[in-house]
This record gives structure tokens, C-alpha cells and sequence, in this order.
């Protein structure tokens, strides 16, 4: 649901408008009609292959959308964000739970931009300490809407796990190949804290709410459970919820993966009272409804919309 869906547009979601964040002077008429307290920023590319083929289309979509936006924002005195960063900036975790005060590293070119953007952020409160600014972390966004209309519909093949889960149930495709399981793991494959997006957009209003405090500065907060799962975890409960069998290959390790990542959660517990409440059962059942419901999700099966 977040990701591909944002990728291009800003939506102005109240004004439905749909603007590139590069188009500076579009940005400017938007923000010249509304007065806006604050913006949650998700827009952003976000396939860490692709990154690795196509660099600049990433540092030019979402680093320049980004200073783009941060420009506009401030010359009409809006200076409240919270952004979309991610648990990537941790890399390869020496250790686990991932604390907020981690140090920082990028394995490739999408999680260089999400580091670089929250290092602009960090300058621009330097600069300028009427700056209020939140950086969510999420690690590992799944599930969907309760109601069963609003979910995930990567284009193409999906790259994450649950999305080719999901297709792999409703026949989409004949299996799902499980990279890597030798890690040192309690089952051999690789272990993710998984967050259900309602929880995770739940988040996003606790971040919204902090902002209306004093001097909060710019502040980092982790997004997720602090419960890891693995693959083969994720796919029983994916399994239990839908009824299906799930057909799996089982693979060498993807290139670039960590083996066990999540999250430090009292940060968020103390400063931001947000936590999540759903576990892994619920965010198979919605993502579930969601497939069942739309297993070409907004398109059709022959592609043509
Ligand atoms: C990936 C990105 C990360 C990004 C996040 C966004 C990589 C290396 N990392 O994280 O930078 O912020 O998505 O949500 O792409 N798996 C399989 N088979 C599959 C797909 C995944 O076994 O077909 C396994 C992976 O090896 C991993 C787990 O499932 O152990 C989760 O993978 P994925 O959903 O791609 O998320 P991350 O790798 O954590």
C-alpha cells in the first residue's frame, strides 16, 4: 500500500491533487491555495534492485523531490514534517533489537536516499531550529486495510515477500522461492519484524500529535513490533489465514540480505504512546481479505487495467 502506489505523485489527499514534487512551481500553486500545519512525506521509489540498475532515477526522484518539497515547505512557513525512512539505514545489524541510536549505513542506492534525506533533515533543523521534524522508521510494512478495499498491488514481480505471498496464493503464481535457509535462525531462514499497515499508519497520527509539542527538534522513531518472524513463519500464518497451500523452492541466500532485523520499540512506546497492537495472524487475515477480495488487486486479469 505504501510504496509504488506513492511513488510519483504527492497526493493531496483532502484537495485530491496529484503533483511530482520535482514540478516546483505546481508545489508552490498547491501551497499557495491551502495553508498546510504539517506534511507526512511517504513519496518515494522503493525497489532496492532497481535502485541498484537505475541510481539517478532514484537520487533524482527521491532526493531531489524531497530538497524540492523541504524548499516549498519552507518559504511558506510550513516547517512541520514527518517522513517515510526506513529500518534499511541500519544495514546489516551487528545486533538485534535495532535501537534509534544504531549506527547508520546504506547497502545500496534506495537506502542511500532514505540515510541522505534524513541527514538533510538533521541539517535543516540545524539551520533553522523552528524546524519540527519526525523520521519513522518502518521495518517490515504488511497486511492491509480491514475492509478489504484497500491493499498492496506491486507492479510487475513483487519484490517483497508477502505481495508475492499473496500472489502465490490466489494462483497468480506456482510457488514462492525461499531465499536462503541456512541463516542462523530458529528455522534457517531469514527473520523480519512485520507490521501491520494499520498499525503503521496509526503511527504516522502519534507523530502528527508529537509535533504539536514544544522543541521536539528532529527526532527519529522506529516503526514495528519488536517481534521477529521468519520466512517459513510468515508463510504458516499466511496459510492458516487464507486455507491455501503455499508451494516453496527452497533457495541460496539473496544477495544483500540480512538474517535477523527488528525493532527497538520503547522509543516510540514513551515519546510517541504509539504501539502496534495487531500480530502476524491479523496481518495475514487482512492481507488475505484483501487478496481474496482483488486478486488482480486494481487491475484485471488480462492487464488492461
Ligand atoms: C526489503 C528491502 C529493504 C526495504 C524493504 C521495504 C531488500 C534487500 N531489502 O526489506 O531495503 O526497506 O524491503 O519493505 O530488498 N524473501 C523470500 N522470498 C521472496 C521475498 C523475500 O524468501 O520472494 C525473504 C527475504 O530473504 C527476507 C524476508 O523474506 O528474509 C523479507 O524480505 P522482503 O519482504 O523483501 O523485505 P526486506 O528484505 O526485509
Amino acid at each position: 500500500m505504501i510504496g509504488e502506489l506513492w511513488c510519483w505523485f504527492f497526493q493531496f489527499l483532502c484537495l485530491n491533487l496529484q503533483v511530482d514534487l520535482r514540478d516546483k512551481p505546481a508545489l508552490e500553486n498547491v501551497f499557495a491555495e491551502t495553508k498546510f500545519d504539517a506534511v507526512i512525506h511517504f513519496a518515494g521509489l522503493k525497489a532496492v534492485g532497481e535502485s541498484m540498475q537505475k541510481p539517478l532515477l532514484y537520487f533524482n526522484n527521491n532526493l531531489i523531490g524531497t530538497i524540492t518539497l523541504l524548499e516549498v515547505m519552507a518559504a511558506h512557513g510550513c516547517k512541520q514534517l514527518v517522513f517515510s525512512s526506513s529500518a534499511t539505514v541500519y544495514g546489516w545489524p551487528k545486533e538485534v533489537p535495532c535501537t534509534e541510536e544504531f549506527p547508520l549505513s546504506a547497502a545500496n542506492p534506495y537506502g542511500r536516499t532514505k540515510l541522505f534525506i534524513e541527514e538533510i533533515c538533521r541539517d535543516i533543523y540545524s539551520s533553522d531550529s523552528e524546524w519540527k521534524i519526525i523520521l519513522l522508521r518502518y521495518f517490515n510494512p504488511v497486511g492491509a486495510h480491514p475492509s478489504g478495499y484497500i491493499g498492496e498491488d506491486p507492479r510487475g514481480i513483487p519484490n517483497n515477500l508477502m505481495p508475492y505471498v499473496q500472489q502465490v496464493a490466489v494462483g497468480r503464481r506456482p510457488h514462492l522461492t525461499v531465499f536462503g535457509t541456512d541463516y542462523p535462525t530458529k528455522d534457517g531462514t531469514g527473520v523480519r519484524d512485520y507490521i501491520h499497515v494499520v498499525d503503521l499508519a496509526d503511527g504516522h497520527i502519534a507523530a502528527l500529535r508529537k509535533l504539536s509539542e514544544a522543541n521536539i527538534g528532529c527526532e527519529v522513531y522506529n516503526l514495528g513490533t519488536g517481534k521477529g518472524t521468519s520466512v517459513l513463519e510468515m508463510v504458516a500464518a499466511f496459510e492458516k489465514a487464507s486455507g491455501k497451500k503455499i508451494p516453496l523452492v527452497m533457495a541460496d541466500r539473496r544477495p544483500g540480505d540480512a538474517e535477523t532485523v527488528y525493532a527497538a520499540t520503547e522509543k516510540a512506546e514513551r515519546e510517541l504512546s504509539w504501539k502496534a497492537n495487531y500480530g502476524v495472524d491479523e496481518m495475514c487475515r487482512d492481507q488475505w481479505k484483501w487478496a481474496s477480495k482483488n486478486p488482480y488487486g486494481y487491475g484485471s486479469p488480462d492487464g488492461t487495467n
